[in-house]
């Protein structure tokens, strides 16, 4: 085979494959930024009105903390490939079986493969019910 189309054809591979990773990392940035949009979150479980400080509930997904003005919620979803969390053995926060992240009580990754933070809500009381960025009430 001559030089040129040699080189013309390696080059072609080449961006082919910065095209296609390039397309791979934005579908994934899309995806991320999508979840990250989701309904506001809104809660009215009878066990949240019994939390007490430093404890916590799973519901619908959601690890539940009780805060001084309301109540934390950390998405049960590991940031990693997207594995259900379930609390720490013996501590704080969650732990995922897939790869053994861990993740502190304000969700953000403390060892493991997983780099990003969990998605967190924070849930005031209005009209009965626990809702998400509300004012206490
Ligand atoms: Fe949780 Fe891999 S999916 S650590």
């Amino acid at each position: 085979m001559k030089r040129r189309p040699f080189l013309l054809r390696v080059w072609s591979a080449l961006g082919l494959l910065l095209v296609g990773g390039w397309s791979g990392f934005s579908l994934a940035a899309l995806h991320r930024a999508g979840r990250r949009r989701e309904a506001p979150l809104a809660l009215d479980d009878p066990r949240l009105e019994t939390l007490e400080p430093g404890a916590a509930l799973l519901i619908e997904g959601w690890w539940l903390r009780r805060e001084d003005e309301g109540l934390l919620a950390l998405s049960r979803t590991c940031t990693h490939l997207g594995c259900t969390l379930a609390p720490a053995a013996g501590g704080e926060g969650l732990a995922c079986p897939c790869h053994r992240s861990r993740f502190d009580a304000a969700g953000q990754p403390l060892s493991g493969p997983a780099r990003e933070p969990l998605a967190r809500r924070h849930l005031r009381r209005k009209d009965g019910r626990w809702v998400e960025g509300a004012p206490a009430g």
